[in-house]
């Protein structure tokens, strides 16, 4: 349970060139920043269940959903903590992914059964066991950027299931082509996350999408006021059609900046687990935890992936980043591994 808990955040430090962590910068953007400290001086009230309405207002119409569809939640890592309230019989991961969704339903005492798919790491519906009575894919993966198709996501759809996707990363997707937000359909909860694109992690911030009967079960036990003024304040920002329209920009931008990363990468002979559709990469290196180590003493972090399930520690996931920065990464990494 220990290795499930190891995230990005622990391989990198202050000072250390950082492709481990996929949060887009250390900071919020300045606007974004602006808006929360302009409601510094509201604190001394209580969040209200009409502003509550509102941002689930707002977060539905960012996604084409009435407001009964939202549950506003401090980051898609709440989500997974509720999800043992559905009181499954059989939860069904699709591997490898994040790890969160593990260590929730296992401290629950949920029976886990890990559909465990080999490289290229497609999603092949029909490995999932007719007895999951709940089902959590990543779309896209993290870590191995892997973008399925709603059409597979949606295939493993089966009475008495629940399907639950994880698009912690779908607003780095030009034009989200394969997310399922969008969808109302009864048994299908999406998880969002506004963490990685505005860089938001320590705020806490997300949303999940479904059927109200299915919101309603997931918030038995949850305190009163779960989510702060600030949350609300920044969940509202994230999601009007400016900043929306600013997501598809970003989206635009690492997909070239993905793009160059691999063609950089590949040319050295590194093994690039493709197709990549996240702002990261899955890379295979013989020696990783050696390559690892040798990488941080040069001053660049890289996430190990031996905490994964169905990988191990010549897996590397690296955060797509501008070319100055993946060239420096390419070139250490030509010197450690020697290609
Ligand atoms: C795939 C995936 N889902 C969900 C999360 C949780 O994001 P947050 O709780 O910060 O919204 C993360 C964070 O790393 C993630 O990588």
């Amino acid at each position: 349970m220990e290795c499930l808990r190891h995230h990005g955040d622990v391989d990198a430090a202050p000072g250390l060139l950082d492709f481990a962590v996929n949060v887009a910068r250390i900071a919020p953007p300045e606007w974004l920043q602006r808006r929360l400290a302009g409601r510094l001086a509201t604190l001394g009230r209580y969040p209200s269940a009409a502003e509550d309405l509102a941002v689930r207002e707002r977060v539905g119409a960012r996604h084409g959903r009435s407001a009964d569809e939202v549950l506003l939640l401090a980051g898609g890592a709440e989500g997974f903590a509720l999800l043992p309230r559905l009181e499954p019989a059989l939860a069904a991961l699709i591997q490898p992914s994040f790890t969160e969704p593990e260590v929730a339903l296992r401290e629950a005492g949920v029976p886990i059964e890990q559909v465990l798919l080999p490289p290229p790491y497609a999603l092949d519906p029909n490995l999932v066991p007719d007895a999951a009575d709940l089902v959590i894919v990543g779309n896209p993966t993290n870590p191995t950027s892997v973008l399925h198709h709603a059409d597979s996501i949606l295939a493993m759809r089966r009475p008495g299931r629940i399907v639950v996707v994880d698009e912690a990363f779908a607003d780095a997707c030009p034009g989200e082509t394969e997310s399922v937000a969008g969808r109302s359909l009864p048994d299908v909860l999406v998880l969002r996350s506004l963490t990685k694109t505005w860089s938001l992690a320590g705020l806490r911030c997300g949303y999940v999408l479904g059927p109200q009967d299915l919101l309603r079960r997931l918030q038995v036990g949850r305190a009163h006021w779960p989510i702060g003024s600030l949350q609300l304040e920044a969940i509202a920002a994230c999601c009007t059609p400016e900043a929306a329209a600013l997501a598809a920009d970003r989206a635009q931008q690492l997909a070239s900046d993905r793009a160059a990363m691999i063609d950089l990468l590949r040319d050295a002979g590194f093994d690039v687990a493709l197709p990549a559709a996240a702002p990261f990469l899955l890379l295979r290196v013989d020696n990783g935890e050696i390559v690892r180590k040798e990488l941080r003493e040069k001053g660049i972090a890289v996430r190990r992936c031996d905490t994964f399930r169905g990988l191990g520690p010549d897996h590397l996931r690296v955060a797509v980043r501008g070319t100055v920065e993946a060239t420096q990464l390419v070139a250490a990494m030509i010197e450690v591994a020697g290609t």
